[in-house]
């Protein structure tokens, strides 16, 4: 990978950093020695561990006799904060100073959806509020170019499968709503002052894997909801419960939910790829329907894949057989949310190489190097 010699490390700072997307993230820019990284995070659902080893990691990949700027892009400066509370926030932003950082990357967000119907006003808070403060704190800093983590829940049930983006947005849980909220207060700004700001909102589909090497992955505090890390957690013993898979009757090829998974390393790719597209020569905005310089791209394979379809590919990966109950559908589940990823495999050149069975196998290689986890240790 060649070096950018000359040029400055860009400060590219990344809210939920530590977190299980976000330090996959991390490390992707830390392998380009372009970026110094920034990471706010309150380890809500996640461990301070995780960006040790990713800075771990880059260290290893760096050449024989690295520069001094080669060695400064693998330290990570790590802000323990929480981006609801302003002045904490702002305290960031100051050490910097006014431009001193160059982008963000919006990750950090509360993600359960059935939790979000029970705490909709901590939701609308933590996902919401938080992320006006901030896109006010960038504009203090004069810092007007951002990456943020949406979802394919903004979709709800949609009308067309595979999904194109110009799909009505019409989430169905506050989890859901809170991301149409936040993408649409990111594009009002982004035309109220069209010269300042640049904007991608990226639409997450389902993110699975774990970096190769074993030492970072996916570490959800309490009982994991998604479907890929407990399965991982039942073959390894950490869950005792049978799985329950909620309905067969859905209109799919197996009667189960379908979903479209992706590398996370794949996801974490399309980062750098959106850095880039925020960038003075990029022409990703040369085709807007308008002068506002913001667009919304679906990040995933265009493949979907049932829950059965996991659970034997995880089976194959484990080695473990797992037994289910079929028990009735749960409210709000889609039957399929498959992307259509040509806009941003046309526009930004995104694609998603890896197969479900790597995704299978690296999920547990780190199951299996880190049984408990971080551990919540500090390494
Ligand atoms: N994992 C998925 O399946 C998926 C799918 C679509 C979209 N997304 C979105 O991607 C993003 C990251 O998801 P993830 O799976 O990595 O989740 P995660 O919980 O592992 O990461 C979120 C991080 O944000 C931090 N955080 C939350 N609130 C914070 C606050 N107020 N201040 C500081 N830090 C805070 C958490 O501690 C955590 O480290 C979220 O915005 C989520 O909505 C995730």
């Amino acid at each position: 990978m060649s070096t950018q010699t000359g040029e400055p490390l860009r400060r590219v700072l990344v809210t939920g950093g530590a977190g299980y997307i976000g330090s996959h993230v991390v490390f992707k820019l830390l392998e380009t020695r372009r970026y110094k990284v920034i990471s706010i995070d309150n380890h809500h659902n996640s461990y301070p561990t995780s960006l040790v080893r990713v800075s771990k990691l880059a260290k290893e990949l760096l050449p024989e006799n690295p520069t001094e700027q080669e060695k400064d892009s693998t330290v990570i400066d790590t802000f323990t904060c929480d981006l609801t509370k302003r002045d904490d926030v702002r305290k960031v932003f100051e050490h910097y100073g006014k431009g001193g950082i160059w982008g963000v990357i919006h990750i950090a967000a509360y993600k359960a959806v059935g939790e979000s119907t029970q705490i909709p006003l901590t939701y609308y808070e933590n996902n919401v509020s938080a992320t006006v403060q901030l896109l006010q704190i960038m504009s203090e800093y004069d810092c007007t170019r951002i990456v943020y983590s949406s979802s394919a829940t903004v979709y709800g049930t949609p009308p067309k499968v595979p999904i194109p983006e110009t799909t009505r947005l019409q989430a169905d849980s506050p989890y859901g709503k809170t991301k149409v909220m936040c993408e649409t207060v990111i594009d009002d700004l982004c035309h109220a002052e069209p010269h300042r700001w640049r904007a991608l909102s990226l639409r997450y589909f389902n993110p699975a894997g774990a970096h190769p090497s074993g030492l970072i992955g996916e570490e959800p505090r309490g009982r994991p909801g998604n479907l890929l890390p407990l399965l991982a957690h039942i073959a390894c013993g950490r869950v005792k419960d049978q799985l329950q898979v909620f309905g067969n009757d859905y209109p799919t090829h197996d009667g189960t939910c379908v979903r479209d998974y992706l590398h996370v390393l794949d996801l974490a790719a399309g980062h750098l790829l959106a850095l880039d597209a925020l960038a003075p020569e990029s022409k990703v905005f040369d085709n807007a329907p308008d002068d506002a310089r913001y667009k919304a791209y679906n990040l995933g394979k265009g493949k979907g894949m049932s829950v059965l379809d996991m659970v034997e590919a995880m089976r194959k990966a484990t080695g473990y057989d797992y037994k289910y109950d079929i028990i009735g559908r749960r409210r709000g589940d889609v039957p399929d949310l498959t992307a259509d990823p040509a806009l941003a495999e046309k526009e930004l050149g995104f694609h998603a190489p890896h197969d479900l069975e790597t995704m299978c196998r690296d999920l547990w290689n780190w199951q299996t190097k880190n049984p408990d986890g971080y551990g919540g240790q500090a390494e």
